[in-house]
């Protein structure tokens, strides 16, 4: 199956308020736990790479590649998005779009508002006629992304709907409160601006640094709007917890392959139990 776009999958789960898992990957280990697991589970996913992360795994169009091949070697048929996470500048989405990817954001979060809609247009223009999908991004989510470090800014229900329009994005991450990376107590999410915001758009909403939320906050998300649903940190956690033990109780083992047996499963088990999450109400 070619890849398909967030139009693809989002609209049908906002109806049955659900959400699809987004899961950012680090390499091809990460790829292909993914895919195995929603195959498994029956669920389209969307893979997806940040700006930074493409760079260091060699490029869009390897990404894009590997991807597809790895669709192809374990006959997937689930429906699977390849999303640019965070792309930082217009050129990057295009660049990404011509590789391949079938999706992108556009993260203008940190420009002016009138400047992020004007970007986001450009964006928005040119992945629709190439038959990719956009998303963008509204207030900012705080914490670390991609080594980019900023500080929670909350959403504005008028910004919102005024950057929705001119910009016909397909999503929108309404920044609420949540955080990349880890949390420090307990996440406190705008649920009464979540509700505004949802109930004024038609457009799926986008949960950014869904590491760390309880799950019942995750589920009053999707209540209230978001159909994509990010993870990333725990991923990367459940890989390096794995790891650990791995190298120190075996100190004689040197093949990657065996040493990383454990992590690989330990990141399927996190995305199947995330994939249930988002797709019980
Ligand atoms: P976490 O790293 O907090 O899971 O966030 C992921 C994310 O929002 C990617 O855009």
């Amino acid at each position: 199956m070619s890849l398909v776009t967030l139009k693809d999958v989002l609209p049908e789960a906002q109806k049955k308020k659900i959400a699809i898992g987004h899961f950012n990957v680090n390499g091809q280990l990460w790829m292909e736990s993914i895919l195995q697991v929603a195959q498994e589970e029956n669920s389209p996913v969307i893979i997806a790479s940040s700006d930074r992360m493409a760079d260091y795994l060699g490029g869009f169009k390897l990404i894009r590649l590997m991807l597809t091949e790895l669709i192809k070697y374990h006959n997937i048929t689930v429906p699977v998005v390849l999303h640019l996470d965070h792309g930082q500048t217009v050129e990057r989405c295009i660049e990404a779009i011509d590789a391949g990817y079938s999706s992108v954001m556009f993260d203008g979060s940190h420009k002016s508002l009138e400047e992020n809609i004007e970007l986001t247009k450009i964006v928005s223009k040119y992945a629709h006629s190439k038959g990719a999908s956009i998303e963008a991004e509204i207030g900012s989510v705080g914490g670390n992304e991609d080594g980019i470090i900023g500080g929670i800014k909350h959403a504005n229900l008028n910004e919102c709907i005024e950057l929705v329009e001119m910009a016909k994005v397909d999503a929108l991450a309404a920044a609420l409160g949540s955080v990349h990376g880890k949390y420090v107590g307990e996440p406190q999410l705008e649920f009464t601006e979540m509700a505004k915001i949802s109930s004024a758009l038609e457009v799926p909403l986008v949960l950014h640094g869904a590491s760390g939320i309880p799950d019942n906050q995750i589920k009053k998300s999707i209540q209230l709007g978001h159909a994509k649903v990010n993870v990333n940190t725990e991923l990367n956690v459940a890989w390096r917890d794995a790891l650990l033990p791995e190298l120190t109780n075996n100190p004689t083992v040197y093949e990657p392959r065996i040493l990383l047996e454990n992590s690989r499963k330990a990141i399927g088990e996190l995305v199947r139990e995330k994939i249930r999450v988002f797709r019980t109400p």
